[in-house]
């Protein structure tokens, strides 16, 4: 079992690392209040996939606690990350009675984290209580950690948030045995990007991961997923509110945004958008002369072994104009994360247009 502490302006994070887990759910939410208010309910939120594998035998755990668990259910996917699924959230909460110093969990991928953590933040002003269980290894490695949650408008993506820190983060290698090949396979991305910001040694690690064999790999994976949530315990104690440093987590994200919009959020998946972007980026920091000759190609070459996409799938200029509506536009330039080599990274406020004319030469 691996700990890490993310200290937040507003809150600190206990984040437990390790196999069976959620096994142990009950003696870690315990621990949370042993000198604190104690909830009066538990209210668990997951979606309708993980419902299925986790919701029971979390319920049951918790019910070891002796405070009475509610749960509501989400439907899963992208595309009900949305107010609505938020407002049922409150629906569910305010019928319930649930109180300010009450408990809210998160059992489920990004998307459950995300929807959740808004809800907590905002219902009554915010709920006492948040836990994680991130259940998708992009959640795990990224979105369960960093306190940043919100939803999309039909404008774009995670455009309604807030940041809250939660309380607990409950990391299982167990959970992602019953993953999709491909969502694991989503969530290796965000491993790569960790690996070209900060950790070149991710990018070794990685290559003893055979995608036929993963759920045989656990204290590879644990390692793995360690070395990645303590590059963003590190990065977000930095800059909580992402007016800096924290930029660098959206390596491959700018372009990667612009991609997903276009296939409405369907035709990739954030982690197959982020690993175009992730390439693109590559080629445009070795054409402005910021990345070194040949990060592009190593790049490719182990998204590939992944069975992640590295080429452009739409025009440029088509990606420049859903790029242009991205919140992270200032005027006419970005702020644009290119890597210097693998493990150093640059920002660098570049103007939109010089962008396009190298992605431009990239599609050709
Ligand atoms: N808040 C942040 O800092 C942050 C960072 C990165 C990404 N994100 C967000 O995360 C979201 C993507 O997260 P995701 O990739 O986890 O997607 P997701 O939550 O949609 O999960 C992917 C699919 O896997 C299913 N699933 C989840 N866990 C499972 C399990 N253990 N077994 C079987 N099926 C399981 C889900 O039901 C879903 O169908 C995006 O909305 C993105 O914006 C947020
Ligand atoms: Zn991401």
């Amino acid at each position: 079992m691996k700990e890490l502490i993310l200290n937040g302006k507003n809150n600190t994070s206990r984040i437990i690392i390790g196999k069976g887990i959620l096994q142990e759910s009950d003696k870690y939410c315990k621990n949370l209040f042993a000198d604190r208010i104690k909830p009066s309910q538990i209210c668990v939120i997951t979606d309708t996939n993980v419902e299925k594998h986790y919701l029971k035998a979390l319920e049951e755990k918790l019910e070891n606690i002796g405070i009475p668990v509610i749960n509501h259910v989400l439907t899963a996917g992208e595309e009900h990350k949305n107010l609505e699924a938020v407002s049922r959230i409150y629906d569910t909460l305010s019928n319930n009675k649930i109180e300010r110093n009450d408990m809210i969990i998160a059992l489920g991928g990004g998307v459950t984290g995300d929807i959740v953590g808004f809800a907590a933040a905002t219902y009554l002003r915010g709920i006492r209580y948040l836990i994680q269980i991130p259940t998708t290894l992009l959640a795990q490695v990224d979105s369960s950690v960093g306190g940043k949650c919100g939803v999309d408008l039909p404008q774009g993506k995670n455009l309604v948030g807030a940041i809250r820190q939660p309380d607990l983060v409950l990391i299982d290698s167990d959970v992602l045995k019953t993953l999709p090949k491909s969502t694991f396979i989503d969530g290796m991305a965000e491993v790569i990007k960790y690996g070209c910001i900060k950790d070149p040694k991710i990018l070794d690690m990685i290559s003893q991961i055979d995608l036929c064999d993963y759920d045989n790999k656990d204290n590879e994976i644990i390692e793995l997923i360690n070395r990645c949530v303590g590059i963003k315990v590190d990065v977000v104690e930095a800059d909580e509110t992402e007016e800096g440093i924290r930029r660098i987590l959206n390596y491959g994200h700018t372009i990667g945004h612009g991609v997903e919009k276009l296939g409405n959020f369907k035709q990739f998946s954030h982690g197959e958008a982020v690993s175009i972007g992730m390439t693109v980026a590559a080629f445009i920091g070795e054409n402005l002369g910021i990345t070194k000759k040949g990060c592009y190609e190593r790049l490719k070459r182990i998204l590939n072994t992944f069975d992640l996409p590295t080429k452009l799938p739409y025009p440029a200029e088509e990606i420049y104009r859903a790029m242009m509506s991205d919140k992270k536009k200032q005027g006419e330039s970005i702020h644009f994360v290119m890597i210097e080599d693998f493990g150093k990274v640059q920002i660098k406020l570049i103007p939109i247009t010089e962008l396009l004319q190298i992605m431009k030469v990239l599609g050709d």
